[in-house]
This record gives structure tokens, C-alpha cells and sequence, in this order.
């Protein structure tokens, strides 16, 4: 099972003189049980990359293929894609909108045909793990915090119990201690659920820590597609995307610089704690 993006291009108002060019030609493979991380500077395309993968945007030319078959074929069930590969907003304000919490969270699982108890057993399930307080279960999701309304967001993409996770920025305007329980609990969804995880961030540093594979866009082009390690190495060129590296390897590239003998590829900071280790010893 794998998604795949096949010469995809997408413009926003394509009938109109006003017309956006926001993918230019993506070709891509998501394999499954991988996480991926898509950086790059604001308005370089990363949300309308991923509203395709769901298929809430059709590409203007170009094809999507879920499972081998084309997404945007006549006969395909795009409502049970929507639950296989689930969606999590930029913006959770955009996808939370029920009276409670609990019904937010029912709602994927009603919408896709579920029987009121499973939906409800789901429901539970999903706001388990990700940690919300039971007491707020039956609170206005709008009242929440920033950090609560993201596990909420969360909660309701996975009680549908999608094969593919996207997450658009679901870190932004948390506070390090929140942004590492959101990811922490990804990694774990990843390697005790065996999900896909697309993960889009402006922070080179989560996604060094994180993902497998990392993609880099800029004007609506995937420029690179490769390791953390492998990205990073191109320092200059992200600059020049507006990017940077991940702060430990700008770190020990200063510490290269000053003659130290230490690698210059490193990108988490555990890499770098060990050969900090090593050369104390
Ligand atoms: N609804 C829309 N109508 C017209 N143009 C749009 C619309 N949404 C996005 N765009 C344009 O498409 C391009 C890509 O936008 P997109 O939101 O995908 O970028 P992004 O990489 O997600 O940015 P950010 O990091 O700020 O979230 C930008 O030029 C943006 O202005
Ligand atoms: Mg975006």
C-alpha cells in the first residue's frame, strides 16, 4: 500500500486570470510505515500537497494513486479514503466544530457508516491515546487550549482508525513541552500502529528527529527528497530557500570550524551527545 503522486500540478482559480501555480509537476511515492517529513518556506505549496493525498483537492493535471488505484476515478471511494488517509489541519479551528469534544471525536467514524457503539468505542479509544483529560470530554472543543484543540484534532482523524496520518504543522504555537508530547505520540502511533506518517513542519528540527525521509519544497517543486542526513548536508542551498539546518548540526559544524575533530553530518541531538561523549573520554 503506498500513495503516489504522478506529475501533479495544481493551480488555485486555474479558470481565472488570477491564476495560482501551487504544485508544479510532483512526483513522489509515500511507502508505507514511513515517516515523512515535508518542510519548506511558507506558501511553497506544503498544505496543498497534503490536501491531495486525502483527495480534497484534485489535481488540475497529474494523477494520485491510493493502493494502485487513481483516486479521482469515477468509481472510487473517496469518503473511505478520507478515513484511510486522515487528515489532521494546519488549523484546528478549521476541523473542530461540534458541541462537545466527545461528539467532535464521533463524528469521522458516524460519517464513514460506523454503528453509534463502535463509534462511541472509537471515540474513547482515540482520546486515550492522545492524552486528553477525561474532564474535558464533554467541554466545547472551542474552549480549549491551543495545545488541546491539536489532540482533539488528532483524536478525531484517528478514531477513524486511518492507515495514513498527515499532519499539517500540528506543532505550531505549542510550547516545547507540548510540541514534544504531540510528536512523541506520533512516533508511537508509527511504531505501534504501523501507521504512515506524513508530517509537515517549519522546524528542522523535528523533522531531523523524526522522519525517515524528508521532502523539501520551494514555488510548488519538490527540490529534494532524501535522508535527514542527506538534506541537511545542503546547507547553503536551504539557506537560499529561506531554511536552515537543524540547530545541533549548525552547532557542530561551529565546533568543526574551531578545529574540533567531530563529524559534520550530524543532525539529532542524541548523535551528537555520543560523540560529544566519545571525544570527553
Ligand atoms: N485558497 C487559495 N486560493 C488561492 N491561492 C491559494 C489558496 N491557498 C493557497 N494559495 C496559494 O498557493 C501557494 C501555496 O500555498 P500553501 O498554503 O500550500 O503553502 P504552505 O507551504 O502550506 O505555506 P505555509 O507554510 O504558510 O502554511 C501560495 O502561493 C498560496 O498563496
Ligand atoms: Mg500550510
Amino acid at each position: 500500500m503506498s500513495l503516489i503522486l504522478d506529475h501533479v500540478t495544481y493551480e488555485y482559480g486555474s479558470d481565472t486570470e488570477l491564476a495560482v501555480k501551487a504544485l508544479d509537476n510532483i512526483e513522489l511515492v509515500i511507502d508505507d510505515n514511513e515517516f515523512l517529513g515535508l518542510i519548506g518556506h511558507t506558501g511553497s505549496g506544503k498544505s496543498t500537497l497534503v490536501q491531495h493525498l486525502n483527495g480534497l483537492l484534485k489535481p488540475t493535471s497529474g494523477h494520485i494513486y491510493f493502493n494502485g488505484r487513481d483516486i479521482h476515478e469515477n468509481d472510487f471511494d473517496r469518503r473511505a479514503l478520507r478515513g484511510e488517509v486522515g487528515l489532521v489541519f494546519q488549523y484546528p479551528e478549521h476541523q473542530l466544530f461540534e458541541l462537545t469534544v466527545f461528539k467532535d471525536v464521533c463524528f469521522g467514524p458516524k460519517n464513514m457508516g460506523m454503528k453509534p457503539e463502535q463509534c462511541e468505542v472509537a471515540a474513547y479509544e482515540a482520546l486515550e491515546a492522545v492524552g486528553l483529560d477525561e474532564e474535558l470530554y464533554d467541554q466545547s472543543p472551542l474552549d480549549l487550549s491551543g495545545g488541546q484543540k491539536r489532540r482533539v484534532a488528532i483524536a478525531g482523524v484517528l478514531a477513524m482508525h486511518p492507515k495514513v496520518l498527515v499532519l499539517d504543522e500540528p506543532t505550531a504555537g505549542l510550547d516545547p513541552k507540548g510540541r514534544d508530547e504531540i510528536l512523541d505520540l506520533v512516533k508511537e502511533l508509527k511504531k505501534n500502529l504501523g501507521m504512515t506518517i506524513v508530517l509537515v513542519s517549519h522546524s528542522m528540527d523535528d523533522v531531523a528527529e523524526y522522519a525517515d525521509k524528508i521532502v523539501v519544497m520551494d514555488r510548488g517543486k519538490i527540490i529534494y527528497h532524501d535522508t535527514p542526513k542527506n538534506v541537511f548536508a545542503h546547507a547553503k542551498e536551504l539557506e537560499a530557500m529561506g531554511l536552515g539546518v537543524p540547530q545541533v548540526t549548525s552547532v557542530m559544524k561551529s565546533l568543526a570550524d574551531a578545529g574540533i575533530d567531530v563529524p559534520q553530518d550530524i543532525t539529532t541531538v542524541d548523535e551528537a551527545a555520543d560523540v560529544l561523549a566519545a571525544l570527553c573520554k
